[in-house]
């Protein structure tokens, strides 16, 4: 195990590990940005593999952040990364299960967020869970559990990974998923260290903010 210092922050990465270590290097401004836009929010970080972007939040004074993944597996990364920075991690931080059982769950429980990072992988399996058939990064279906979950004026970090949508196509299809509710407002990509002529092959992340007075007529 060896530890990858970005700015104030440690993470920690097994370099053996196939595919990737357990830090993408090129959300590296995602980072940062949560880091700045999380105090005081209640954060659900979906698809949360080791942590690094829902613990960027907790760094950014989050007042709580949920970490959800199907993956057991990553419990143990997601506390070994919190316990890295000394900032405290509990069981209740980890919600580990399917996230198209989850999210629905949690609408019906009421549960309500003031910052959600969704970072589906570039092809989300079919789950058993889910009504529909699952397409792509799912943004569509995603965004719209993810509406009924953001409270006023809070914001969704989407992470856009493939090729075969626009910035602009994958953002007017969030858009029309929340019901015009949410608004694009950030773009984000990776840093200089990801040289590409052709801004659409790099990483793309949007940040849409939810209306803070919703019922006031416009
Ligand atoms: C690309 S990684 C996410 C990267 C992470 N956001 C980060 O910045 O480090 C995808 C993660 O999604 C999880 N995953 C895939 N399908 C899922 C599902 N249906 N429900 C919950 N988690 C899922 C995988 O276990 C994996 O950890």
């Amino acid at each position: 195990m060896a530890i990858c210092h970005e700015h104030n922050l440690k993470f920690k990465v097994k370099l053996d590990t196939p595919h990737n270590a357990g830090l993408y290097l090129d959300a590296r401004d995602t980072r940062n940005w949560l880091i700045e836009n999380s105090a005081d929010r209640k954060v659900l970080n979906l698809f949360a593999f080791t942590g690094s972007l829902g613990l960027s939040s907790a760094y950014g004074k989050a007042s709580e952040v949920i970490h959800l993944d199907r993956s057991k597996e990553l419990l143990p990364r997601i506390e070994e990364n919190y316990q890295a920075n000394d900032i405290a991690f509990e069981s209740r931080n980890f919600l580990r299960g399917d996230i198209y059982k989850h999210l629905p769950r949690a609408i019906k429980a009421g549960k309500k967020f003031d910052g959600i990072i969704l970072d589906p992988p570039p092809k989300v399996y079919q789950s058993r869970y889910a009504k529909h058939k699952t397409s792509g990064q799912d943004f569509s279906a995603l965004i719209q559990y993810c509406t009924q979950l953001l409270n006023p004026g809070g914001w969704i970090v989407g992470m856009l990974h493939r090729f075969d949508y626009s910035w602009d196509d994958f953002e007017n299809q969030v858009k029309k998923a929340s019901g015009q509710r949410l608004l694009p407002q950030t773009r984000l990509t990776s840093g200089v260290d990801f040289p590409e002529s052709m801004a659409d092959k790099k990483l793309r992340v949007s940040i849409f903010v939810a209306d803070a007075n919703p019922d006031v007529e416009k």
